[in-house]
């Protein structure tokens, strides 16, 4: 069964299995040898069998298994008090560029990055990567491609530093800036990419239509631009759905 977020959906999992786990200690039928640390580790269990149920890959059993753990002993050794505002700020630092637009970090992999580098005209090539996360595809792309030029925007202050600490070496044909995608103006690229979310893709088509010059190529990883058919799919290896969706720029919008 699968609905809502992955996180929504393992935070389910770990209150079922809490539940669950506490309505049978409270009926007295959890035997002793189940009780104190063994009880941790069978909520564990429960929780990450709930999550396979749920839809969730088996690479998040790890995760489901050790979530518990780390509650009980938060809870028996409480950490000093600093570290829950210091937790907060890295967070901040890391995800807070997608706080707003609701586009959390995780990274594309080396098969996306080649296949974007596939996509790339072979003339003038200017590519923009709007959430430029770690920097991984803007890194590939400048090494492979010495004679383009890449601009990485990225939103969140400590994902950007460490992109742009990755690209360094690369600044003869590579640029990272912080700030906000929506700042970013679209019309001096012949490709534009952005591994995003469902959420930001009506908005940004709109954006890309109205400065995207016509022939030139916008490629989403994995999320499709509502109501719009992708020029060209390109199937990915790993989740079910990824992909490379490539939309072919035409003229500027009739009526705006
Ligand atoms: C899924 S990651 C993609 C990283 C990289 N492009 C890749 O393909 O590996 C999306 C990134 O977009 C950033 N982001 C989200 N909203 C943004 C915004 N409005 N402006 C700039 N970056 C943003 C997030 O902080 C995150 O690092």
């Amino acid at each position: 069964m699968r609905f809502g977020s992955p996180i929504l959906r393992a935070v389910l999992a770990q209150a079922v299995a809490y539940a669950l786990l506490l309505a049978v200690a409270r009926s007295g039928l959890l035997p002793i040898a189940l009780q104190g640390r063994p009880a941790v580790l069978l909520m564990g269990i429960l929780a990450a069998g709930i999550g396979l149920g749920l839809g969730l890959g088996p690479r998040w059993v790890p995760g489901m298994l050790f979530l518990p753990w780390l509650l009980d002993l938060l809870l028996r050794h409480p950490p000093p008090t600093w570290v829950w505002p210091a937790a907060l700020v890295s967070l901040l630092l890391i995800y807070g560029g997608g706080i707003l637009t609701r586009v959390p970090l995780y990274n594309s992999n080396r098969a996306a990055w080649e296949a974007l580098l596939s996509l790339c005209p072979p003339g003038l090539l200017r590519l923009a990567d709007l959430g430029a996360g770690l920097g991984g595809p803007l890194a590939f792309l400048a090494r492979a491609r010495p004679d383009g030029f890449f601009l990485g925007v990225e939103a969140s202050p400590l994902t950007f530093a460490l992109a742009w600490l990755r690209t360094l070496p690369l600044r003869g044909n590579c640029r990272v800036h912080l700030g906000s995608l929506w700042n970013q103006d679209l019309s001096g690229f012949e490709l534009v990419y952005a591994f995003l979310s469902p959420a930001p893709m009506p908005r940004l088509w709109e954006k890309a239509r109205r400065e995207m010059r016509p022939g030139t190529l916008f490629v989403s990883n994995t999320f499709e631009v509502p109501g719009r058919t992708p020029t060209l799919r390109i199937p990915l290896p790993g989740r079910k759905d990824a992909c490379l969706l490539a939309y072919r720029m035409e003229g500027p919008p009739a009526f705006d």
